[in-house]
This record gives structure tokens, sequence and C-alpha cells, in this order.
């Protein structure tokens, strides 16, 4: 029998585990459609930022200040900012097209980190026909008067202001720094979001010697860096009641399986698909459709969440009970003993 692949993600029923997530990829309907050929499950577009909406507004309102003083009575012609066809604009142009162009769900993305008026776009994107919506709050904390409190407040704040403005459902797209993850998932639930996407990947300036400039610094994932997100996703599911993605190193079927063994909805994609193409989809889709046929699994939802902490042997392996037998059982080569007494 063939096994089942499709999986429930923010109330969406997906055709299969695999998701495209925000890449140039997913901003090109030629990629998009490969994508989908070759087995996506959805696919969330590339994010629209605060900066860009405040950006474009700024321009358009010096623009209209502009012709006012210049043409007198100019600002009774020019037309409303609405009907612009500024970057917002083109991003939702492109939503649509993506979902006349698409059959599985398609996701937009908003960008930012301060309440204001750019969330106002998560309606413009339901009304564009975004199947859900994905809130990336991609913040670094840098005010020393700011505690984490504070910052966890204002992106709840954010969530509920979204959450209130749209009735599609709706992922939040999160970094790993919050000292407590559970209760900021918590609480992201408690102010509406539908489900978490774990995690954001940081950009990590870089000094370059040569020109002793910082060079921003963007990399594709490493398959080491599955790790992080596994951890939490094996910990939260049967936590919080929130759909869960996993996004940060699934480069083969083998990352992607861990990820829903541990508890996720779907596995997320987008370094992978960069580097070898859309292709790269097929081989993961048909790896987790060969393991669970020879394994016996009837479907996705079986197996989702069967090795998360809740459901596992050994939970302390999550937390920190490992840490400490990790240390002590590290073996440098192919020795034996305490890491410490080799070294020296
Ligand atoms: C070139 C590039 C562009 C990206 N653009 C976005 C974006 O616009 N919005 C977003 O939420 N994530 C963006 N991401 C992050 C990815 O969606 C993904 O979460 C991250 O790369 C980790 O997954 P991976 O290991 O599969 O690459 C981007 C990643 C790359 C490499």
């Amino acid at each position: 029998m063939t096994p089942d692949l499709t999986t429930t993600y923010l109330g969406l029923r997906l055709r299969s585990p695999i998701v495209a997530s925000s890449s140039p990829l997913t901003g090109k309907l030629d990629s998009l459609l490969e994508l989908e050929q070759h087995g996506i499950g959805a696919a969330v577009l590339p994010s629209l930022f605060e900066e860009q909406i405040e950006h474009e507004q700024i321009d358009v309102h010096e623009l209209l200040e502009h012709a006012t003083h210049s043409f007198g009575e100019a600002v009774t012609w020019f037309p409303e900012l609405e009907d612009y066809a500024t970057g917002p604009e083109l991003y939702l142009e492109h939503l649509a097209q993506a979902k006349a162009a698409l059959e599985i769900p398609v996701i937009a993305s908003l960008n930012g980190a301060s309440p204001g008026g750019w969330l106002r776009y998560a309606r413009r994107c339901e009304e564009a026909g975004a199947d859900a919506l994905e809130l990336n709050v991609y913040a670094v904390e840098a005010d020393a008067e700011v505690s984490g409190a504070a910052v966890e407040a204002r992106t709840a704040g954010l969530v509920r202001e979204v959450r209130e403005a749209v009735s599609i459902p709706l992922a939040v797209k999160v970094g790993p720094f919050y000292s407590a993850f559970a209760h900021m998932a918590a609480q992201l639930e408690a102010a509406g979001a539908d489900g978490l996407v774990l995690f954001n990947r940081f950009l990590q300036p870089d000094i370059d010697l040569e020109t002793l400039e910082i060079s921003p610094w963007l990399a594709l994932s490493t398959p080491a860096e599955l790790r992080l997100p596994l951890r939490w996703i094996a910990i939260l599911r049967g936590r919080v009641g929130l759909s869960l993605a996993g996004t940060s190193g699934v480069h083969d079927w083998e990352g992607a399986l861990k990820l829903l063994l541990a508890g996720a909805d779907i596995a997320m994609v987008a370094s992978a698909a960069l580097a070898r193409g859309p292709a790269v989809v097929e081989d993961i889709v048909d790896g987790i459709r060969a393991w669970m046929t020879e394994r016996e699994y009837e479907s996705v939802e079986q197996l989702k969440g069967s090795m998360s902490q809740a459901s596992c042997p050994d939970p302390a392996a999550f937390e920190r009970g490992n840490y400490m037998r990790a240390l002590v059982s590290y073996a440098p080569g192919a020795g034996t003993g305490s890491g410490i007494s080799e070294s020296r």
C-alpha cells in the first residue's frame, strides 16, 4: 500500500509535508511551478518587509507633498496611495498570480518587528487570495533598556493585531532567542497564532580584515542546523496546540523525516532547493515514502510526533539531562574516556 503523505498544517490539508519556505525560488512563478511539480505541499512567498512598505509610503507621501507644492490643486487629481504599483503592490500582484497558477495553498509572508501601518498589508494579502499568512518577527534586540518581557509583549501584540485583521490561518516565524521558549510559544498561541515556524536564521555580520568593513553574511544552511528546530519541535509537540513547521537545515529526506517524527506538521526547504534545484523536493518526498513503506507506516499523520518528548522513552534526552551524559561520554577520535583527560 502506498503511504498517505497528506498532512494538516494551520488547518489546511496539504498533499505533502514538504513545503517551500520563503526564498527567491518562491518569488518567481516558474520556480514556484517547478517546486509544485516536484511535490511541495504548499509554498510560502518571500517576505514583504516592514521597511519596504514604510519606505514606499514615505516616498509616495513625499511625491504628493512635492506635487501639492508645485501644482497647487495637484493633490485632488493624484491617485490614492493604494493605486500606485509600488513594491507592496507588486507583491500582491505576485501573490494573486501565484494563487491563479498553483493548485497548492499559497502562504503570504510579512516580515517586521514593530507595530505600525505596515500591518494593514496582512488584510491586503488575505484579499489577494492568500490561503494563510506567515508573520516573520525578525528583530535583533540590542537596546539595553528593553527587557525580554517587553520584547515578548510587543511580539504577542503584533500577533494579536494581525489576528484581528485577518480570518485566514496565521503562522508566526520566530528566532530561537527567547529565554523561556515554551512560555513564549504559549503566549503566541494565546495571542491568536495558529502555528509556529521554527526557526528564523539570523544574518550574522562578519568583519572583512582586508577592507575593515562589516560584511553582511548570508550563507545557505547546513544539515547540522536541523538540531535546533528538531529539539524545540519535539519539546513543544503536546505542550501547545499550535501547528508546527520546521525550517533550517532540511537538506535530505532523513532530516525532513526527523522533524516529522519529532512532531512537525511540515518540514520546510529553502537552502537545499536553492543549492540543488527544485528537484531536491522529489528526492525528499520519495525518501520519506520509501522509509514509510519499509516500516509499514500508513500515513504521515500516524508517524507525526512519535518521537516527540511526550512520546519518546527518554524525555530527558531533549533537556538538560542529556547534556551531562553527552559531555561525560564524549570520546575523541576512536578513543574512549572523557574528552578532558584525552586532551591533556
Ligand atoms: C536567499 C534567501 C532568502 C530568504 N528570504 C526569506 C524571506 O524573505 N522571508 C523569510 O521569512 N525567510 C527567508 N529566508 C529564510 C528561509 O525561508 C528559511 O527559513 C531558512 O533559510 C532556513 O531554511 P533552510 O535551511 O531550508 O534554508 C531566506 C533564505 C535564503 C537563503
